[in-house]
């Protein structure tokens, strides 16, 4: 335990009013779990770093919370732009100064924008000025004052993962200034207090708050940090005005590494330290498929070789990716060589249900966990494999065998938990979805389809989708999470797209077609399931799902509806949900934490 301090620092009163604010702030009431994740400079290195701080989006995303992030510049862009400034001047205009060195958050903000929406989750990036963050004193030291929090608020109630650059606000001339050092942090805690966000996460290199240098011997993390311990430490990891600022609003501040599941917690209380615990090491993995989504998901899995030991990937044709791979000794074209080498965690992307339904069996016996994104064996035998993962206490996870990136079987999970779902109502095929959008942009039905195919989105053989069968697993499996009892396949009933190849009939004035699933239960609690084309209001929520995006609405017994959306298929956003899952199954196969003694 750390021991008391002589010179306790100077805390400030909780819940004083804001100093010098010159308007009164609304803060804001959201209907959702709120968390501000703020990127430092450490984990926005280089762009190559990007794709882990989406992954840690997502993260947050799939457990159905809604996310701002606020971004550090890249790397060294601070210092560089500092340098650059000094060779043009010794005596810099602050305003002009703050604005040059303002540029690094508001292009790595940008570029994690894209990157965001890229793996498929809705994103928008907001900058300083729109959300009227101001600021007083010295331009580039300043303290946040007053920020208008509703145009963040009304974002993430739309859906949508919010981005922010961090650092930057505007004085009361409306002069770009800076926050000083720490700056990005306490925008995160600015926007955090002001958005009535449940928490705010500072991600960092290192896992947590240390009381020596981490790297050193017996150093040990906080469980816990008191704001005045944090104010006293000499590890400064969180500036002191910032724990200031958390102290007087009551907030608490996590602090930790990308994919932490024990960050160390600033807050009220006394410090607690935790035993330093073994270092993660990288889990066996076997790898069914290199191809769309197979590709996508072996270029997360090799950036961090930390944590995956890739031994085998299973291919039909090794020559087509021996080029693609620094070492092509891990191909294979015998499934006996899959398991081989005692994988630990085998990732099926081959698609079908004979081979895959035969391999994953085999895995789950020796129980070894899976990942999975096949819905079509999921829908058949789902039911049948997880008793066996359970009765082998192996994990089956196949988050991205329905809305590609969209979370939607974790979202009815989480709401059939404790509401009762009156009704489902989704698109549920990119395919489809991006046919009838171009066709309703003039282009003809094979055309569609053949760049739906080269885009990735289409299955290998793409009859189950056009003829509606894939959306139909997937309601089948999103009804298996609502209401359990097991849903058959052929108990949907199901039209497809394929008669728009020969007749494409006109659609209503302010309609739009849409291939949707729909399912709900008759009084008897008997599921009805359909997929249909159906003509849908523009504007509606269905309408808004373009080209491969997906949506599904879950209609609640009190009245309340929730809505998810993202992109449905593709590389990309398929390879996030499949990443995630490998993720949660390499955090369980590692050593726990243990308290300190
Ligand atoms: P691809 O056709 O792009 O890739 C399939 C991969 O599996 C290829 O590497 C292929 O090797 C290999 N493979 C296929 N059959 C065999 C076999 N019998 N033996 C050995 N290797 C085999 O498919 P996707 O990546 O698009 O899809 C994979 C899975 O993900 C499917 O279950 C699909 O439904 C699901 N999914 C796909 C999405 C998408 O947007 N594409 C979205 C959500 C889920 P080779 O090239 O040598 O034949
Ligand atoms: N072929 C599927 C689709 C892939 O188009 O939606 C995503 O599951």
């Amino acid at each position: 335990m750390p021991r008391p301090r002589d010179n306790q620092p100077h805390l400030p009163e909780p819940n004083r009013p804001e100093p010098r604010a010159r308007r009164v702030t609304e803060r804001l009431t959201v209907e959702h779990d709120v968390v501000v994740l703020k990127f430092g400079s450490s984990i926005l290195a280089h762009e190559g770093t990007i794709a882990d701080a989406v992954h840690e989006v997502y993260r947050e995303v799939r457990s159905g919370r809604r996310v701002v992030v606020v971004c550090s510049a890249m790397g060294n862009t601070t210092d560089d732009l500092a340098k650059r400034a000094g060779e043009i001047t010794d005596k810099p205009h602050p305003a002009a100064y703050a604005a040059l060195l303002a540029v690094g958050e508001s292009h790595s903000a940008a570029q994690v924008a894209l990157a965001i929406d890229a793996a498929g989750m809705p994103a928008i990036l907001l900058d300083p000025a729109q959300i009227d963050l101001r600021t007083h004193g010295d331009p580039v030291n300043a303290e946040p004052v007053s920020m208008d929090a509703s145009p963040i608020k009304r974002e993430i109630e739309a859906g949508n993962v919010v981005v922010l650059p961090g650092f930057a606000g505007r004085d009361e001339r409306g002069f770009t200034t800076l926050l000083g050092r720490g700056g990005s942090d306490l925008t995160a805690l600015f926007v955090a207090h002001h958005c009535g966000a449940t928490r705010c996460r500072l991600v960092k290199d290192v896992d947590g708050w240390y009381d020596a240098d981490p790297k050193s011997a017996g150093a040990r993390k906080y469980a816990h940090l008191s704001y005045a311990d944090a104010i006293a430490s000499p590890a400064q990891i969180v500036q002191s005005k910032c724990v200031e600022y958390a102290c007087k609003h009551a907030m608490v501040i996590e602090v930790g590494a990308l994919g932490s599941v024990a960050p160390s917690v600033v807050g009220e209380g006394e410090s607690t330290l935790v035993a330093p615990h073994a270092t993660p090491r990288p889990v066996r993995v076997a790898m069914l498929g290199l191809g769309t989504v197979g590709g996508g998901v072996m270029r997360h899995m090799l950036s961090a070789p930390d944590r995956y030991d890739i031994r085998r990937v299973l291919v039909r044709d090794p020559s087509k990716y021996a080029d693609k791979l620094e070492d092509a000794s891990i191909l294979c074209q015998d499934a006996d060589a899959v398991f081989a080498d005692d994988p630990e965690l085998v990732v099926e992307l081959i698609g079908g249900t004979s081979l895959a339904g035969d391999l994953l069996e085999r895995a789950l016996d020796r129980g070894c966990s899976v990942v999975t994104a096949n819905k079509a064996l999921m829908a058949r035998d789902g039911v049948r494999l997880r008793a066996l993962a359970d009765t082998r206490g192996a994990k089956l996870l196949d988050s991205a065998a329905v809305g590609g990136s969209v979370p939607m079987l974790e979202a009815v999970r989480r709401l059939a938990a404790h509401r009762e779902i009156v009704s489902l109502a989704g698109v549920l095929n990119g395919t489809t979805n991006f046919i009838l959008d171009q066709m309703a942009r003039d282009s003809r039905y094979d055309e569609a389809l053949a760049e739906a195919q080269r885009l990735g989105f289409a299955e290998a053989d793409p009859t189950a989708d056009v003829g509606g069968f894939d959306a139909a697993q997937k309601l089948c499996l999103l009804c298996r999470v609502a209401w359990d009892p097991a849903l058959p396949e052929d108990s949907v009933e199901v039209t497809g797209i394929e008669s728009l190849a020969q007749n494409a009939p006109d659609v209503d004035r302010g309609h739009v077609r849409r291939l949707v699933a729909r399912a709900s239960r008759n009084g008897d609690g008997a599921v009805l399931a359909r997929v249909a084309l159906e003509p849908v209001p523009e504007g509606s929520e269905l309408a808004r799902a373009h080209d491969e995006q997906n949506v599904l609405i879950v209609q609640l017994g009190d009245g309340r509806r929730e809505v998810v959306k993202g992109r449905g298929a593709g590389r990309w956003p398929t390879a996030e949900a499949v990443f995630a899952d490998t993720e949660q199954v390499v955090r369980a196969l590692q050593p726990r934490l243990a308290p300190a003694q």
